[in-house]
């Protein structure tokens, strides 16, 4: 099957099973193509939530589906990819919290989105790029606990002197790779540049960041400046949106291998299988669907935990 033919048949399996498409801005493009949402991982957890589909084939990787299927557990979430998974996610232990949680009363753990569903069991509340600073701002406690991200929190940190940030040593390993030298050899070559970056790079590349935000946030400030160049410090997927939405401008990456193998694991073809999967239909030309899918499932005591920290977020994210 052709590329074409796969787009054709993705949407009329996705329209007879009433289906949702949703997609972080760093799987591939074709795949951004054919999703209802493209977001950052903030706005993904919304909009699960709030459309009334209950079959959605999210396409990104387990985090963002398990926290999908944590706020609707009546839905039915299907990785097209199982495989696709973040590294980050797992860059700390339940142990590690409770040892940080004895050794202060008056303490918040602040959860990162990306982490895994039992780890969010264990935190107050969860944030993500786009609403960290304001969340944390509102929090009562002196002591944050800041996990998994090192760079996020350290980011937060220099924002919010008034409180007392304790790190964990997690960290991005494609944001972590981006160096000052690619980003001052950028800035050589196109000096009238912004430069926009995520706070998952370590701190000498958001020092020298025009904007600091997440994935959506820097869409949102690149539409509405009125500059015409940009340097970005992400991965590259993200460009597709940036110049669809301002195809006067021009965007330059600050490294084309700045790329989340993870994200770019779900193709094209996995999203018709996803469908095929939910349809029930048997090895329709030749598909076999059975090893890479996976109906996401997140065990209930865990699920119901972590799903207060998610609330919370949203509550305090508005
Ligand atoms: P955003 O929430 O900014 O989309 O970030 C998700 C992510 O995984 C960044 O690496
Ligand atoms: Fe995880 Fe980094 Fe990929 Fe984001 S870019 S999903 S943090 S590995």
């Amino acid at each position: 099957m052709d590329q074409q033919d796969l787009v054709q048949k993705i949407k009329q399996l996705k329209e007879k099973k009433h289906a949702l498409i949703v997609a972080h801005y760093y799987v591939e493009d074709e795949i951004q193509e054919i999703a209802d949402y493209v977001g950052d991982s903030y706005y993904l957890s919304k909009i699960c939530k709030q459309r009334e589909e209950n079959l959605i084939i999210f396409c990104g990787v387990a985090f963002m589906g398990e926290s999908a299927k944590i706020l609707s557990p009546q839905k039915r979430i299907i990785m097209p990819n199982k495989y696709s998974d973040c590294p980050m996610a797992h860059m700390i232990d339940i142990k590690k919290i409770e040892e940080v949680k004895a050794q202060y009363e008056d303490l918040a753990v602040v959860c990162y989105i990306n982490s895994s569903a039992q780890i969010k069991a264990h935190a107050d509340v969860i944030v993500t790029s786009s609403n960290a600073y304001h969340i944390v701002s509102k929090l009562k406690q002196k002591n944050i606990f800041f996990i998994p991200d090192q760079h996020l929190g350290r980011h937060l940190a220099k924002q919010l002197p008034e409180k007392h940030f304790i790190f964990n040593d997690g960290f991005c390993h494609v944001h972590t790779n981006i160096t000052k030298q690619e980003l001052e050899e950028q800035r050589k070559r196109h000096p009238l540049a912004e430069v926009l970056v995520h706070p998952e790079c370590p701190a000498d590349i958001t020092e020298q960041a025009d904007y600091i935000g997440s994935t959506a946030g820097m869409i949102n400030y690149a539409t509405n400046s009125s500059k015409l160049e940009f340097i970005i410090c992400t991965e590259v997927g993200v460009l597709h949106e940036l110049r669809k939405k301002n195809p006067n401008k021009q965007f330059f990456s600050v490294g084309e291998q700045f790329i989340c193998p993870n994200m770019k694991r779900i193709t094209l073809k996995n999203v018709y299988e996803a469908l095929v999967y939910a349809d029930e239909m048997k090895q329709e030309d030749g598909v076999d669907c059975s090893d890479v899918i996976k109906d996401m499932q997140v065990e209930e005591s865990i699920a119901r935990k972590a799903e207060c920290a998610l609330i919370k977020m949203h509550e305090l994210g508005e």
